[in-house]
């Protein structure tokens, strides 16, 4: 067949993003290192974002950054509260370690600014609840940074689910991990991460899974969280394991609303090269879904279907959606969907009400891995 009669069948999609830009919106970014790249790298392609102001606690980091990104007339602070404080913004981009999210959030939206905030939301439950109520108080927007959720094979977990094809769901096991991979910066001390594996990947399996069922309650936890690895010399730099103090494997047993428990484990380094797929178990159907090597939060290749058909025991291959990332990418599409949300009077692309019980299972590894028992996870009331 000739290319001209095949090209009757392609259609022509143009999907160049179409940027109203009449209204500008006035953003600033707290914590300038390595994700803040990423966001920087987004706003430059976003005709309608003015980037007017930056913070960093370390002095010079944040104007060096600026410069690198070519970006003139940045004005520069020394912390998230001198940069609220002076300037009137629409927008800020929080991407400071995990243990400065609360305080940035709720400062920002204290002084009425939107916030996209870099996952995990908080370090404890208590945080992501004052954070919460710092957002309703403002009626402001409060996305968070979880990108993978908008990929569509993602997105085909949910949709795949949402048909009904697997019954009643009872049981989900899910987790990732890296046989090597342990991060070092501010990644790895209670002062700045809080937490370790746990919040850098596992609050990723934990949304591909809650979100395609709909974030039910957790309940109770039995946790358990070590750092064999992290504290080792032998598998770690001597140096940053000197100062590792966070949790490099977690595996809990989860009780959900609704019946369902859920099995999970996360790692930054084992013995092995996959904690395991994530699987979906339900009284009609179950799902496959294949782990990365290096846990990102993805889906690491076609998912398979089990189901029975006509009584016959049946696969059905889900194919890995190609380009399933949209125009400029997951990272362009989480900072515009928040940008979108902001200037079309819509919510925030990832809810804070939702990933409060992403936080919530966290919090509760940590604290049922310290009294060595199964507790029941506490939410305090938002209102
Ligand atoms: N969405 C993703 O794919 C993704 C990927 C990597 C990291 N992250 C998240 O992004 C966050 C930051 O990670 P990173 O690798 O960029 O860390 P980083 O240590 O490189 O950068 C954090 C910066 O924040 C600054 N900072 C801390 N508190 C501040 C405050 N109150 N005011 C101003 N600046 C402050 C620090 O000085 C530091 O320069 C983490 O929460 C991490 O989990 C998300």
């Amino acid at each position: 067949m000739s290319d001209e009669v095949l090209s009757q069948f392609t259609q022509q999609v143009d999907d160049t993003p179409q940027i109203d830009t009449s209204r500008k919106l006035r953003v600033g970014i707290i914590g300038t290192g390595w994700i803040a790249e990423s966001h920087m790298d987004c706003y430059k392609q976003m005709p309608d974002v003015e980037i007017v102001a930056g913070a960093d606690l370390i002095p010079g980091k944040a104007e060096a950054f600026f410069k690198r990104f070519g970006v003139e007339g940045v004005r520069c602070y020394p912390s998230h509260k001198e940069m609220l404080d002076a300037e009137q913004l629409d927008a800020v981009s929080i991407c400071t370690y995990n243990a400065t999210h609360a305080e940035c959030a709720i400062y920002a939206l204290n002084k009425g600014v939107n916030v996209l905030l870099e996952k995990p939301m908080s370090v404890t439950t208590e945080e992501a609840v004052d954070i919460m109520k710092a957002e309703k108080k403002s009626g402001k927007i409060l996305s968070i940074g979880f990108q993978p959720r908008l990929d569509a094979n993602m997105q085909m977990i949910k949709k795949i689910v949402d048909t009904g094809v697997l019954g009643k769901i009872y049981y989900i096991q899910t987790g990732g991990g890296r046989r090597r991979g342990i991060p070092n910066s501010t990644f790895i001390e209670k002062k700045t991460a809080g937490i370790g594996a746990l919040g850098d990947i596992g609050c990723y399996s934990l949304d591909m899974v809650l979100n395609a069922i709909g974030y039910p309650k957790p309940l109770t936890v039995t946790g358990y969280t070590s750092n064999y690895f992290g504290t080792s010399p032998v598998y770690n730099n001597p140096t940053d394991a000197a100062r590792f103090d966070v949790d490099d494997f977690a595996a809990a047993f989860v009780r959900l609303e609704g019946d369902i428990v859920l099995d999970f484990r996360i790692s930054w380094a084992m013995h092995i090269d996959t904690p395991g797929d994530t699987i979906i178990l339900g009284t009609e159907g179950a799902l496959r879904i294949p782990s990365t090597d290096c846990w990102n939060g993805s889906v690491g290749g076609p998912m398979t279907l089990y189901h029975d058909v006509a009584g016959q025991q049946t696969e059905t291959v889900i194919p890995i959606i190609p380009n399933s990332q949209g125009w400029g990418g997951l990272f362009y599409q989480k900072i515009r969907s928040f940008l979108d949300a902001i200037k079309n009077g819509g919510t925030a692309p990832v809810p804070s009400s939702q990933i409060l019980y992403n936080q919530a299972i966290i919090d509760g590894i940590v604290k049922s891995a310290e009294k060595g028992r199964e507790i029941e996870i506490q939410i305090p009331a938002v209102d």
